[in-house]
């Protein structure tokens, strides 16, 4: 639920005053029917039992108002805010409830009916995002699933060469390393969506782990005949080296993945006062806006043919890290030109 929701409760002054004329009335009432029975006996047991019976008179009337007013002012909201919480404790999570007075005049129950209406809308919300969850995981495993399926009826084949053979084995494993990296993002930010993952904040060298992350993909950017630039300034860092791998492990596997061979990309590390500035150039395939716009949903891929490798599931993993962090993300791209990815960490730069 957003911060700030509740408002606090005007004091009601039509109740006040209400109150406080009903006493006066019910004194004033009082004071005439003592002196009415003054004027009329000197009895002074008789003026007892009268007064007796006119507090009982005034305790009934007072009673009864009060009845009505609990009936209207606490029992019927009280009576929906139950239903309501029923219904939603039964999984009805399209339940409202209609707040009577208008913004800024709310009473308690109004303020408890609104909290009831957003908590009812955020699960209905969540609902959505998990039914949709499992049908964007269902629909990612069963395409690899299926090649493993034929491809494995295939090789059941005794007549097949063994260079047939290879070529069908190496579907499968990559298939089934689709699968697995699959679950892995799947369960890591499912852990980082659930604060499961302790950010263990130590200093290291940054421009060192970049650079290992950076030598890590040498074989697949010499493969690609790419021409690769790192410009890296010497920065010890203050925070999480292994969330900070996530972001730069998708980062530069995207750059690789989305440009086209004999392409370049830069990779630069800046520091800036306390902060730290990273980025990911690349001439590749670049994007429009609307796609710019969308990559950090989960299972979101541009090419909605889904021909590149992946799930669609890199930046979501990288913006929940720097959210977590504290550091923001920025990105310009141009469609066939390429992209930039930038990466500010706030007050990171640790110095002995
Ligand atoms: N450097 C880039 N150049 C062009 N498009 C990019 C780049 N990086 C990301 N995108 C676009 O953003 C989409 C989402 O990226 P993301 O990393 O989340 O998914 P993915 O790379 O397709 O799959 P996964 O990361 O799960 O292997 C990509 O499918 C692509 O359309
Ligand atoms: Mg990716």
């Amino acid at each position: 639920m957003k911060k700030g929701r509740v408002r606090s409760s005007k004091i009601n002054w039509v109740g006040v005053v209400s109150f406080f004329v009903l006493i006066a009335f019910i004194m004033q009432m009082a004071i005439l029917c003592y002196d009415f029975i003054r004027e009329k006996t000197s009895n002074i047991s008789l003026i007892a039992v009268l007064i007796l019976i006119e507090i009982v008179i005034l305790a009934t009337f007072c009673t009864f108002i009060d009845w009505i007013r609990r009936k209207i002012m606490i029992d019927r909201p009280t009576k929906k805010i139950l239903q309501a919480t029923e219904k939603i404790a039964e999984g009805d999570f399209t339940t409202r409830l209609e707040i009577k007075h208008e913004y800024g005049k709310y009473n308690q129950y109004d303020l408890i009916m609104e909290n009831l209406n957003v908590m009812s809308s955020e699960l209905q919300k969540n609902e959505v995002l998990k039914t949709d969850f499992i049908s964007n995981v269902s629909h990612e495993i069963k395409t690899p699933l299926a090649v493993i399926q034929n491809y494995a009826t295939l090789l059941q084949d005794d007549t097949l060469d063994s260079e047939t053979r290879k070529t069908y084995s190496k579907t499968l494993v990559s298939a089934s390393k689709r699968i697995s990296d699959l679950i892995t993002n799947v369960l890591k930010l499912n852990k980082l969506e659930n604060q499961q993952i302790q950010e263990k904040h130590e200093a290291f060298n940054l421009t060192e782990s970049l650079s290992e992350i950076v030598v890590g993909f040498e074989s697949i950017i010499e493969n690609k005949n790419l021409n690769l630039n790192c410009d890296f300034d010497d920065v010890t860092v203050f925070s999480s080296k292994s969330l900070l791998e996530i972001v730069w492990n998708n980062l530069i596997s995207n750059a690789i993945k989305f440009t086209d061979n004999g392409g370049k990309i830069d990779v630069s590390l800046k520091k800036v006062g306390s902060n730290v500035e990273v980025s990911v150039l690349d001439t590749g395939v670049g994007m429009t806006s609307e796609v710019g716009a969308k990559i950090f949903e989960k299972f979101y891929q541009g090419d909605t043919s889904h021909a590149s490798a992946g799930n669609g599931l890199g930046l979501a993993l990288v913006k929940k890290v720097i959210d977590i962090l504290g550091g923001e993300i920025s990105v310009q791209s141009e469609i066939n030109k390429g992209s930039k990815f930038t990466i500010v960490l706030k007050g990171v730069v640790y110095e002995d």
